[in-house]
């Protein structure tokens, strides 16, 4: 080779490095907001100034499908009043208010709105929240239920232009910032939503720390954010990929598409991750959770290292806590006085929750995430006292508690 086509072949890399890098910066960048109608300097100090209680009214700027399937879609959200945006840790979420109607049976207490909380999946910044929303269908052996309502509302009734109502970012499960400790990513289905926010913030923030991104799905169809993954890999890198098809289809390719066959699982980990301390962020479907997160306690990863939200009902158990709070041994029924219905309902453990066991009893009640994130099922505890497995996402406020996720440690009066 001669030493004018070694030079060439330099500053070829050169120039695709540049373009890679050039790619994602604009990806990460806030992005012209059409919508917007006098949209204010984009900086921290008016972000936080932007900070608000309560419901806000967002326009949906764009809409955007992520996987080729089409099964993913994602939001893109800016405020109506047009006033920045507080700034958002990397794996929060956003509840909304949906009014979808009512529907004989289900959610009774509030009133035909649906509260759902979805994970912001972009790059913090103070114009625009991205949201990115599967289609839940009804469970494969229960094909006469219905679809599932917030998602199948927002995919088929909400376009471009329409106004959603929406509560500040919220959660816990964020990565920590403080620390350049290897980060271990894994999301798997639509728990990859947090992941990207995550992944997107700790390259453009912190471009020394380690990044080990397992992102699992079942095939080509269903892969989402792919152009955006293989921009961010490409110009990074510190960002490990490895993508997990479960069933790889026909016109999937190994390599190419995907890097494992089978399931995200601690035999993968152990053998794909180098040695060291790292810290493990995990999001994905109950299965997975479950197996997973105690998996890894059990490997030797200090809890501190494990953070894990699950998109549902409260599935994970980490080795050490009882198999169900609910199936404590009782030493004997407790009294449960809801004062506003005048009920008086006999606690006796074989409920999941004071929610389930008060609507198993008839007890209207509102509710929305059944998870502890969205505060919808927030009452005033007039007396007595209430366990949690583990804390809550939702700030609760003094005086009060969670019943989704709640269980009585006494005899309770509550406010409901
Ligand atoms: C903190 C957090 C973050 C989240 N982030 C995301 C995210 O980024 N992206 C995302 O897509 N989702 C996310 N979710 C999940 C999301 O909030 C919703 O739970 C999800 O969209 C399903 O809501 P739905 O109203 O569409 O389904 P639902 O109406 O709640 O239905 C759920 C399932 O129940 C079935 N069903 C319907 N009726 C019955 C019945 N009578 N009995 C039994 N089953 C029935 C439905 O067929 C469906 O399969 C998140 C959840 C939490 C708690
Ligand atoms: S229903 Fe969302 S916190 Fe209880």
């Amino acid at each position: 080779m001669t030493v004018a086509s070694l030079l060439a072949y330099i500053c070829l890399a050169l120039l695709l490095q540049f373009a890679a890098g050039l790619g994602v910066w604009l990806w990460m960048r806030p992005r012209p907001a059409a919508a917007l109608v006098a949209a204010p300097q984009a900086d921290r100090a008016a972000g936080e100034q932007g900070a608000w209680k309560g419901w806000r009214d967002f326009r949906v700027a764009r809409r955007v499908f992520e996987d080729s399937g089409h099964t993913q879609c994602s939001f893109y959200l800016e405020p109506v009043d047009g006033v920045a945006l507080p700034a958002f840790k990397p794996g929060q979420f956003l509840t909304f208010s949906l009014p979808l109607g009512e529907v004989a049976g289900t959610e009774a207490g509030n009133a035909g709105e649906v509260i759902r909380c979805y994970s912001l999946s972009g790059f913090p910044e103070t114009r625009t929240y991205r949201i990115t929303v599967k289609r839940v269908l009804a469970p494969p052996d229960r094909k006469d239920l219905p679809p599932g309502r917030a998602s199948s509302h927002l995919h088929d009734h909400v376009h471009e232009g329409d106004i959603l109502r929406l509560k500040a970012p919220a959660g816990h499960f964020c990565i920590d910032g403080e620390t350049g400790i290897p980060a271990v990513l894994i999301g798997a289905g639509i728990g990859i939503t947090p992941m990207m926010s995550m992944a997107a913030w700790c390259l453009a923030e912190q471009p020394g720390r380690p990044l080990h991104f397992y992102y699992g799905l079942r095939n080509g169809g269903e892969h989402a954010f792919r152009q955006q993954i293989e921009l961010l890999a490409g110009a990074h890198p510190q960002l490990h990929m490895n993508v997990v098809y479960s069933r790889p289809g026909p016109d999937d390719l190994p390599q190419r598409d995907f890097q494992h066959t089978g399931h995200i699982d601690i035999a993968l980990l152990k053998r794909s991750l180098p040695h060291g301390r790292c810290q493990f962020y995990v999001c994905g479907p109950a299965p997975m959770m479950a197996s997973l997160v105690p998996a890894l306690a059990e490997w030797g990863v200090p809890q501190a290292d494990i953070h894990f939200e699950a998109f549902g009902p409260a599935t994970v158990r980490l080795p050490g806590t009882p198999e169900s709070l609910s199936s404590a041994v009782l030493e004997g029924p407790l009294d449960v006085r809801f004062t506003r219905t005048g009920r008086t309902l006999a606690w006796q453990g074989q409920d999941r929750s004071l929610l389930d066991f008060a609507e198993r009893q008839g007890v209207v009640l509102e509710s929305g995430c059944r998870s502890g994130s969205c505060g919808s099922c927030e009452v005033r505890l007039v007396s007595g006292k209430v366990r949690y497995d583990h804390r809550p996402d939702y700030d609760i406020a003094p005086g009060h508690c969670l019943l989704c996720v709640g269980i009585p440690d006494s005899a309770l009066v509550l406010e409901a």
